[in-house]
């Protein structure tokens, strides 16, 4: 009886201890910001914002889907976030902050000014926050060019995230623009790694024919390893992400054989990597890493972009987002996603609404709660394959992400190559078997003849 009893009233009186092994703490990410510092000079003169190359389209007071953000939207992403969780344990912010516009009307020190601008706008809304901050492939000048070695932009920026920056971190920032720290609290055994994967981006021509630009996968390998004996957990964070673009088939951004060298550094190391998380796609998504054998190791979280901006990227219909932020619920003691908040803009009914007020910020809605929308218990990598598995199989549930996957801005029905395209960019991240994937959901399709709601992705299956 005894026996019996004891754990019980222990239970009893301390139910949330026994329902949650480590304290729950969140934090934000933020990612693509992608400012356009002449947004309200040129609709003040009737003229197309400079990042929409010459695209036409009503400039709205909080932004336009032809463009890069406004001032106003920056700010009002800014006021959501503190409106919504002023205090997290701590914010990513994963780059991309300058207009889509070209080199020669950015230039070094517009580049810099930009970083700086924003870098502030980051610290006065969240005031002695640690902000792990990354640099996009727009953070640089010329952009994409990143060295694989010490650079005048590298120190700028390591100058300017100093305040964010641990001692030991600045000479690695200085040397290659990637660190890893621990996370704050006295007895936290979760750890930062940030990367700079711009290193490894198809059109930087810098680092072409190196095997590892700045020792930065011998420097994972390492963190990584001493990581796992030091009994840490890793979270890893980026700009551009491994694999491919979901809104168009066979797009990747690093080059082969770098894509090769991080999938094999997961699968070596995923037991101490609790999740990932990139930006770069602007879009809501999701990435599935695989054991040899198939079983699901570890999971990237893409988050969706502040800028609104509809891609010229060739072939991408209609991609545009609305702007989006996202919290993510995780557990202090091993670093398990738990839940994930997105929060988004409805650019067109914020332009829509009455603009009396100066002050008066449109409102940033709860988008969706991932544990609620798609009914799994946490983010973890489990979890996040039995999402992938609820849309491959269920075309409701693939319609919902779809919208997700916009933040809600492209409400069309997600079709047979729609769903190809995303469900393989999702499932592989590896070169190889993307082209096998994609060619067998083909021959899948051909066999069914019109068969729209049945194209079986075989691979990986
Ligand atoms: C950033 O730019 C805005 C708009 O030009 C300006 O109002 C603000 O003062 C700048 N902030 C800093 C810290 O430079
Ligand atoms: C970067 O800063 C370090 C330390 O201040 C300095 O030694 C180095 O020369 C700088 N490198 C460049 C390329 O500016
Ligand atoms: C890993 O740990 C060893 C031994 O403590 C240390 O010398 C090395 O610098 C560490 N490597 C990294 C990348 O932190
Ligand atoms: C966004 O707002 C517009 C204008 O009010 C509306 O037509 C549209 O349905 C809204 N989108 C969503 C996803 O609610
Ligand atoms: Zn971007
Ligand atoms: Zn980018």
């Amino acid at each position: 009886m005894r026996r019996l009893c004891r754990p019980l009233a222990l239970l009893l009186l301390f139910p949330l201890a026994a329902a949650l092994p480590g304290a729950r703490g969140r934090f934000w990410h933020v990612t693509d910001l992608h400012w356009d510092p002449g947004y309200e000079a040129a609709a003040a003169a009737a003229r197309p914002c400079p990042s929409s190359g010459g695209r036409a389209g009503p400039a709205g007071r909080w932004g336009s889907y032809e463009c890069d953000a406004p001032r106003a939207l920056l700010r009002s992403a800014a006021r959501a976030m503190r409106d919504r969780l002023p205090s997290p344990d701590f914010v990513l912010w994963t780059g991309d902050d300058t207009p889509h516009v070209p080199n020669e009307q950015l230039g070094e020190e517009k580049v810099l000014h930009i970083i700086a601008n924003l870098t502030s706008l980051i610290k006065e809304t969240f005031p002695g926050t640690k902000v792990y901050a990354a640099m996009g492939n727009h953070d640089f000048h010329p952009k994409n060019q990143f060295p694989g070695k010490e650079h005048r932009i590298y120190n700028q920026t390591a100058e300017l995230w100093q305040p964010w920056l641990s001692d030991a971190s600045l000479p690695l920032f200085r040397a290659g623009a990637f660190y890893s720290e621990k996370l704050p609290g006295p007895e936290s055994r979760g750890r930062m790694v940030v990367l700079n994967t711009n290193l490894y981006y198809d059109q930087n021509d810098e680092t072409a024919g190196e095997e590892d630009p700045a020792g930065q996968f011998q420097w994972l390998e390492e963190t990584l390893t001493n990581a796992s004996r030091a009994d840490e957990m890793v979270y890893i964070v980026g700009h551009i992400p491994p694999g491919f673009f979901e809104k168009k088939r066979g797009k990747p951004w690093f080059r082969r054989g770098f894509n090769e060298r991080y999938l094999g550094i997961v699968q070596r190391h995923h037991r101490v990597i609790a999740a990932q998380f990139f930006g770069h796609h602007h879009t809501d998504s999701f990435r599935m890493f695989y054991s040899d054998t198939g079983s699901p190791i570890s999971v990237m979280f893409l988050a969706p972009g502040v800028t609104p901006w509809k891609t010229t990227l060739p072939g991408v219909n209609n991609g545009a987002n609305n702007p989006g932020i996202r919290v993510i619920d995780y557990d202090r003691d091993t670093l398990q996603v738990l839940d994930m908040v997105t929060y988004y803009l409805n650019l067109t009914r914020a332009n829509m609404m009455a603009s009396g007020q100066e002050e008066e910020f449109p409102v940033w809605e709860e988008e969706y709660r991932l544990t609620e929308a798609f009914q799994v218990p946490d983010g973890s990598a489990r979890s996040m394959q039995a999402v992938l598995e609820r849309i491959s199989g269920d075309l409701h549930s693939l319609q919902r992400y779809y919208e997700f996957n916009s933040a809600r801005y492209d409400l069309a029905p997600c079709r047979q190559e729609c769903r190809v395209d995303h469900l393989c960019a999702i499932r592989e991240v590896d070169f190889t078997k993307t082209s096998e994937s994609l060619a067998s959901a083909v021959m899948a399709k051909s066999k069914r003849k019109g068969g729209e709601h049945e194209i079986t992705l075989l691979a990986n299956q």
